[in-house]
């Protein structure tokens, strides 16, 4: 059976490049969950794009003297091209600045507002007093009031999880130029949180089988719900649709509640785009579809409460009831996949304090599978881990230059040089059928674990195999065979064999390491397909230019089985498939990353 699976992706901001903390998070999971959903047959709907508006994006075009279209518009290309070159395989990612996007934020606000879980009212705002401009939430910091923490956010506790008014805080001060803020007073929106505790809470109940540490921290969120400002005092963002805030000059939603709705409006612009405006609908409205969310931990309260509670509030499902709106009912997500942390030296990516690995500059000197595997076999899948360069070289040369690479090397050359082809196998005895059972047997485990996002588990097993078939043949000695040819090609035969199999496990992880193989293999045609950029005409406020990722990945011939190679598919001699690298790498690091020695 074909089950609609909606992969959503958290929408990178358009402020930078793309380091590898972030696609460690969002990126390369959801990538791996969605080629693995389209091999078993499912039908993947896979969607983000960059998440323009707000505060983050109002501040670096400040920092870099410039306006904040001029900034996303640059950036969602510079990302664009990180993630195309990870080869992420997205059926739409877009830009929260189309037209559409914005369309779809003020419906579903509409249904929130017409279903009573938004009130207007005068709250205290922060403004900076040497220029008299909004002081964004996050650019606000202060000693948190519930747990002391001495660098809380004005909108959110690192420390505690604790969703903040910056109002709140003790001491508060501007993080862009220490100043302390004056807060006057303004209207704001305010979602109705609290009205969603209830169903929060029981929904929550239901999802037993997410990361344990994702499901508990959620359910603290949703124990201490108060309502929360949705509108913000910017010029750079969605218009709120109300009498006198739609045209008022400073009157914007709150970045958060525009972008997780990006989720919904990319399924929307992706329907329009197949020319199936409907098309959509399978993925949020058939009760029978599947939704995952993919990020980093940081994410988690907009995508376990937030989001869920607007979906709600559309679905007249809080407290205070209501219809349903003009959507239609609402899937909400049947989980919440997050990461922790990829560190360095400890402490998280980040782009000020210099301890920063861009994915372009990685993607130029080293491709993408390489990454692609250390994240999913050394990523920080269930906690915090650091990336070390040792480690990444060891990773590469011993695991995938000297394990998988070698295997498909020797295999290969050895038939191509002994017969030409994929040679037939005559006398098959209990070890040729004990490492084919057992690599058939692979696919039900590996994708047990891949359905349930435990990619470091996934992709150990896959290499098990791998480890398996080297063992075999240093055991089998083909290479001594020549007075036995029949042995030989039954040697062989099982080795490429599993060398097809093994491929197969190892697609979703490695793509263009896969497709190399297949046609090592002497296979023909699409095995994995890749992401490209597709121009999609002009949307927008200011009518821009838009450009879009997008894939043709119905053709793929990757299946999720065990694909007899056929015997007699010539063959010839392979190129390596994966470059080792210089171990002096792991102590100096590459040129344009050093590894920072003393203090
Ligand atoms: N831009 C946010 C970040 O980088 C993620 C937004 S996810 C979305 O942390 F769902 F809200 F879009
Ligand atoms: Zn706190």
């Amino acid at each position: 059976m074909s089950i609609p699976v909606l992969t959503a992706v958290a929408w990178p901001y358009a402020n930078g490049p793309r380091h590898i903390g972030h696609v460690s998070g969002f990126g390369v999971p959801s990538d791996v969950f969605s080629r693995y959903q389209r091999m078993v047959g499912n039908r993947v709907l896979m969607v983000s794009g960059t998440d323009e508006h707000g505060t983050p994006i109002q501040v670096q075009a400040d920092a870099e003297g410039t306006t904040p279209r001029e900034l996303v518009d640059r950036y969602s290309r510079v990302i664009q091209d990180d993630l195309v070159g990870l080869g992420l395989s997205y059926d739409l990612f877009t830009r929260t600045s189309t037209d559409n996007h914005h369309r779809v934020t003020q419906d579903l606000f509409t249904a929130l507002w017409t279903n009573g879980y938004v009130r207007t009212e005068k709250t205290l705002g922060a403004i900076s007093p040497s220029t008299g401009r909004t002081l964004p939430d996050r650019y606000i910091e202060g000693t948190c009031p519930i747990c002391g923490y001495p660098s809380a956010r004005g909108d959110q506790c690192d420390n505690c999880g604790n969703q903040l008014d910056p109002a709140d805080l003790i001491n508060p001060r501007s993080r862009i130029n220490g100043e302390t803020p004056q807060f006057v007073e303004t209207e704001h929106l305010l979602f109705d949180l609290p009205a969603f505790s209830k169903s929060l809470a029981s929904w929550l109940d239901t999802r037993t089988h997410w990361r344990p540490n994702v499901l508990n921290f959620s359910r603290r969120l949703a124990d201490d719900l108060k309502p929360r400002a949705i509108s913000r005092d910017l010029d750079w963002g969605v218009r709120i649709p109300l009498d006198g805030w739609h045209d008022a000059p400073m009157k914007r939603f709150y970045v958060w509640f525009d972008a997780v709705i990006g989720y919904l409006s990319a399924s929307v612009e992706w329907a329009q785009r197949t020319g199936q405006p409907d098309a959509w609908k399978q993925w949020w409205c058939d009760p029978d579809a599947q939704a995952y969310y993919f990020m980093g931990k940081d994410n988690i309260t907009f995508h376990s409460v937030m989001w869920p509670a607007i979906l709600l509030g559309h679905n007249g499902e809080g407290d205070r009831g209501g219809e349903v709106g003009s959507f239609g009912h609402l899937n909400l997500p049947t989980e919440v996949v997050s990461s922790e942390f990829l560190t360095m030296s400890g402490s998280k990516f980040s782009t000020s304090r210099g301890t920063v690995i861009y994915v372009g500059d990685f993607l130029r000197e080293f491709g993408p599978d390489a990454l692609r595997y250390f994240i999913s076999v050394a990523g920080p899948e269930n906690q915090d881990t650091d990336f070390t360069w040792d480690e990444f070289v060891r990773r590469t040369n011993f695991e995938l230059a000297n394990e998988w690479g070698n295997l498909v090397n020797r295999s290969v050359s050895m038939a191509a040089k002994n017969v030409g082809a994929v040679p037939e196998p005559t006398s098959p005895d209990p070890a040729d059928e004990a490492l084919l059972a057992q690599s058939r047997a692979t696919f039900e485990t590996v994708g047990g674990h891949l359905a349930r996002s435990r990619f470091k588990q996934a992709i150990t097993e896959a290499m098990r195999i791998v480890g398996e078939a080297n063992a075999y043949l240093s055991h089998q000695e083909p290479w001594k065979r020549k007075d036995d040819p029949a042995r030989r090609d039954t040697i062989l035969h099982t080795a490429l064999q599993v060398v097809q199999d093994a491929n197969t496990l190892l697609t979703p992880f490695l793509p263009h390491a896969a497709q190399k193989v297949h046609e090592a293999l002497g296979g023909t045609g699409v095995w994995a397909e890749q992401p490209h950029r597709e121009d999609a005409g002009t949307s927008g406020e200011l009518g821009t230019s838009h450009s879009v990722l997008t894939g043709d990945y119905a053709h793929e011939q990757a299946r999720w089985e065990s694909t007899p190679i056929p015997v007699g598919r010539p063959l010839s001699r392979p190129t390596p498939l994966f470059a080792k690298l210089d171990p002096s790498l792991g102590e100096t690091g590459p040129s344009w990353a050093p590894i920072q020695t003393g203090e």
